[in-house]
């Protein structure tokens, strides 16, 4: 283990040597196959939250209290009656392939028992009209939003209940959609859904204890997210057996999980800013990938976390390893990490409870203001995957750039991003890695977590204030549909882009 440790350490090392992203390219230098998307997710685009038998999640609860700057999804962008249109404007644009999540509580309102005919009818009209569309669906079947019944009946995920219900829940989506649905997604992030839900208390559901978070009415931060975590992984293997046993062969989909990667440069050449490196990615990413892969968690996450992290036993070790296909990167942003042996008792936001490790520029990364560009800590994620997990298939599900929702259509920056991170991808790509698409977040502005209305990333503006809530066109729209459609790209084409984009009445690239 120590060796594996110290291999570890030299990848590290030798990856901080920054890699020069391509910068001129086209989606043809991708491999065949290779899928471009874009992605959303129930509670932050639907809206009609009430209508047609839905009823409230914990993250329709978190949101009523205030939480989200304010701003509910109770109407968000009104995907639920505006999906035709959305479709058409995907269509248009070029994409490969959409990312949604459904909202469990509109398909079964009290988490279990009886389907909702109107949920039912509303998933299977997306995903026909995509379809119908030459469009892929990708589903997530879990982002946040469990359904609040379960959440006041038994605590939700921190309850191993849960296991069961999820899996029904999940039976139902395959029974029902996954004639047509080959791409399943169980639980998104289940890394920082338990960080930010149940040590922070940021997020849904609120749990925190002082003096890791403040105000929660329930949790315990030093043991929830660890159970919370343990129990999304039983919960997932168990949909993923049942899909592999049930649906599999007649449907030929695919089932993975996603996790919130974080690029994690060590901040000197140290030996122990290096460790520190290491033990973010264990916290993050070998928390989720480790059990999947190995079938347990982390050496160094055993250590530290001690017996407040559950033990898997033989059977659901058994269970958990190997249980998906792809796995799916979400990625935003890279961090410079510093050893920081005093960081138990950090403050909320710094986002690293237990790992002794101190984030450098924490402030670029997790305020609200736009990302700092650095795409080849995507390219060491990838990496990383690669040469520790065994190079399994994977998606990235979400990245994209911050920016003020109200300030401008030219989101030039929002191009640059793109533009330097699928230039990443492509670099991981030619030295082996198996990615097999790329769903930037998030085609449309969106209700964000924390934000709420604040921020976009989206390639379309919605003016909420607009009773038709019209969707208009970004710059990166253009730069993605241009991409999309075969152009060829590069740094010193943006200006060219600029002034087309400029020149055109809004809208007016859709041919
Ligand atoms: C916590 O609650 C106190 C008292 O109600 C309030 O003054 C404070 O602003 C709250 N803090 C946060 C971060 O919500
Ligand atoms: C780290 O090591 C590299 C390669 O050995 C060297 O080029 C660089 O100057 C070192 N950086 C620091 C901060 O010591
Ligand atoms: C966006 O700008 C419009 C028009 O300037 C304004 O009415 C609206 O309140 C702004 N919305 C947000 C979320 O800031
Ligand atoms: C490319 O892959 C090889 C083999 O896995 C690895 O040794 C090397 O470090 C990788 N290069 C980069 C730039 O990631
Ligand atoms: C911008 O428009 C000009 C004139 O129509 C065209 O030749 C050029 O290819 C366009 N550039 C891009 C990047 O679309």
């Amino acid at each position: 283990m120590r060796s594996l440790i110290f291999l570890l350490i030299r990848i590290l090392l030798h990856m901080r040597i920054a890699v020069l992203c391509a910068d001129k390219y086209s989606r043809y230098d991708f491999p065949p196959g290779f899928v471009f998307g874009s992605a959303t997710a129930a509670y932050q685009v639907e809206g009609a939250a009430s209508e047609d038998g839905r009823t409230p999640s914990i993250w329709d609860t978190f949101a009523h209290a205030g939480y989200a700057n304010g701003a509910t999804g109770d109407v968000a962008v009104d995907q639920y009656h505006k999906y035709k249109e959305d479709v058409k404007l995907m269509a248009e644009m070029g994409l490969d392939a959409y990312r949604f999540s459904i909202s469990w509580s509109r398909l079964i309102p009290n988490g279990r028992g009886p389907l909702n005919p109107k949920g039912v009818q509303y998933y299977n009209n997306l995903i026909s009209e995509l379809i119908s569309h030459g469009i892929q669906p990708h589903v997530t079947l879990n982002n946040a939003d469990l359904p609040q019944a379960l959440e006041d009946e038994y605590g939700g995920w921190i309850n191993r209940k849960i296991v069961k219900d999820f899996t029904a829940y999940a039976n139902v989506c395959f029974r029902e959609f996954g004639d047509r649905v080959s791409y399943w997604t169980t639980v998104n992030e289940p890394n920082v859904f338990a960080i930010g839900g149940y040590d922070q208390g940021v997020i849904p559901p609120r749990h925190c204890s002082s003096p890791f978070g403040i105000n929660c009415t329930r949790g315990d931060s030093s043991t929830e997210p660890y159970t919370v975590v343990h129990n999304i992984l039983l919960a997932h293997a168990s949909a993923a057996r049942l899909y592999k046993r049930k649906y599999q062969e007649k449907q030929n989909g695919f089932i993975g999980i996603s996790i919130y990667t974080l690029g994690a440069i060590p901040n000197t050449n140290s030996t122990e800013d290096a460790m520190a490196a290491q033990r973010i990615n264990d916290f993050y990413i070998g928390w989720i990938a480790n059990p999947l892969v190995f079938g347990d968690y982390p050496d160094t996450m055993k250590e530290i976390v001690g017996s407040r992290i559950p033990t898997f036993t033989n059977h659901e070790s058994e269970l958990v390893r190997g249980s998906f296909d792809f796995l799916g990167v979400i990625h935003y942003t890279t961090c410079y990490v510093e050893d920081d042996p005093g960081s138990l008792v950090l403050k909320q936001r710094d986002f690293n409870i237990d790992v002794a490790a101190k984030i450098k520029n924490m402030e670029d990364i997790f305020l609200d203001s736009e990302y700092p560009i650095l795409p080849w800590g995507l390219q060491v994620v990838l990496e990383y995957i690669k040469q520790v997990y065994g190079n399994p298939p994977l998606y990235i599900l979400e990245n994209g750039q911050r920016t003020q929702r109200n300030s401008t259509l030219e989101d030039t920056s929002g191009v640059e991003y793109l533009q330097a991170y699928i230039g990443s991808v492509l670099d991981a790509v030619r030295n082996g890695s198996d990615t097999r698409g790329y769903f930037s977040w998030s085609f449309l502005d969106v209700l964000e977590i924390l934000d709420g209305y604040r921020s976009g990333f989206g390639f379309y503006y919605v003016d909420l204030d607009d009773p038709d809530l019209k969707r208009q066109p970004k710059l990166s729209a253009y730069w993605y549909s241009h991409f999309l459609k075969g152009g060829s790209v590069s740094s010193d084409k943006v200006i060219d882009l600029k002034n087309n984009f400029s020149a055109l009445s809004p809208g007016h690239f859709r041919q």
